[in-house]
């Protein structure tokens, strides 16, 4: 949807309204230093039960495949979007990006419980989603990739998942490239809690997949697998949680692990999302930056920062752009404004020539 003049504007007013008050100094410091706490008393509060699967990744991101593997998946895997059952028990497309973004609902309020409905379409929460199971374990046909001097080295075509939590786009991943010869992934957070949450998930297998304890903010961290090996990295609602300090920092060095012609594929909040709008006074950090009630913390991007951030790390923008629904809570009669932004980079061939 489009938004008027009059509704841009207002929503610039209420996030102007809101960060009026700032969080103190010290209490910011403490935000970053213990940023990695925060997310892990998340993850054992909330186990692997908060965010839904990302089972619209393979629609947005056909990317995230090999180029024999996407017309298949387009196939196979469309039929399969998420579904919900009618009363009848027939089954309804209802999957789109967004729409599972946050599980439960992850703003200031409660406002999004139970039966919702977005655009017309209404779906209970506790249905709408497919149950990960082990079946698609059992029907794996790949060859375990044979283990060299790092995992995945032996490995044709790698995927990296940077801050993949409970695994809500992994596990849709795995469904796929563990019946895609030669593909491996990687995933990576800074919660311990949420890699042992993928670890111990029954779909998790280390012949085609190697979870590990992260911190992207760190420089001195070594990864463990070598720089231009990756064919697709994915940052789903990752560099939100991250002080926009360190934000170029952490995407420049993303940059170096993708191999030349390898995909960066972004999504995350957009500026005046919902979620933005119903931070009450003196959650603000700095600009567009906040802290939630539980410690984590979120930033809300236009299209411009993340154009310039990822071209400045040396890559080229194939897609930028805001994805705006309108989503309905009909049982509070409450319409929620939100906001993504999606994006897909390339590392470019050849590094770009600078002329005298
Ligand atoms: C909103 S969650 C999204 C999780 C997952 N990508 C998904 O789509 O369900 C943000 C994740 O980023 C992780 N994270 C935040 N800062 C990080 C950092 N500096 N290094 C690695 N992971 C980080 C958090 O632990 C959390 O799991």
């Amino acid at each position: 949807m489009q938004w008027s003049q009059e509704e841009e504007e207002r929503a610039r007013e209420k996030a102007t309204e809101n960060s009026l008050v700032r969080v103190q100094p010290e209490d910011q410091d403490k935000y970053e230093r213990e940023a990695s706490k925060y997310w892990n008393e998340f993850y054992n509060t909330h186990k692997n039960n908060f965010f839904k699967d990302r089972n619209w990744l393979f629609l947005e991101f056909p990317e995230i495949l090999p180029k024999g593997r996407k017309n298949q998946i387009n196939k196979e895997e469309k039929s399969s979007y998420p579904v919900k059952l009618n009363a009848t028990n027939s089954c309804t497309n209802v999957g789109f990006p967004g729409m599972f973004e946050e599980g439960k609902d992850y703003c200031q309020n409660n406002l999004v419980d139970g039966l919702t409905s977005v655009e017309g379409h209404s779906y209970n929460k506790n249905q709408a989603e497919p149950v990960t199971d082990n079946k698609h374990v059992k029907n794996c046909e790949q060859e375990p990739v044979k283990q060299e001097s790092f995992p995945g080295s032996g490995a044709t075509y790698r995927i990296l998942e940077v801050g993949c939590g409970a695994g809500n786009s992994a596990f849709p991943i795995l469904k796929v490239i563990c019946n895609t010869p030669g593909a491996f992934l990687y995933c990576c957070d800074f919660a311990s809690g949420a890699v042992e949450l993928v670890k111990s998930h029954l779909s998790y297998n280390s012949a085609w997949c190697s979870a590990f304890v992260h911190d992207v903010c760190d420089d001195s961290l070594p990864y463990p697998f070598p720089d231009e090996i990756q064919d697709v990295i994915l940052l789903v609602f990752v560099l939100s949680a991250i002080h926009p300090d360190r934000m170029q920092g952490v995407v420049s060095r993303l940059a170096k692990l993708l191999k030349p012609g390898g995909m960066l594929l972004f999504r995350d909040y957009g500026r005046y999302d919902t979620s933005q709008l119903r931070f009450k006074k003196g959650r603000c950090l700095s600009e567009n930056f906040y802290v939630r009630g539980d410690g984590t913390r979120v930033y809300f991007f236009t299209e411009d920062e993340v154009h310039n951030m990822f071209t400045l790390a040396g890559l080229v923008e194939v897609q930028n752009l805001v994805d705006r629904r309108l989503q309905v809570n009909r049982k509070k009669k409450v319409k929620m404004q939100r906001v993504w932004i999606q994006g897909k980079f390339q590392k470019p061939f050849q590094p770009p020539q600078h002329s005298r």
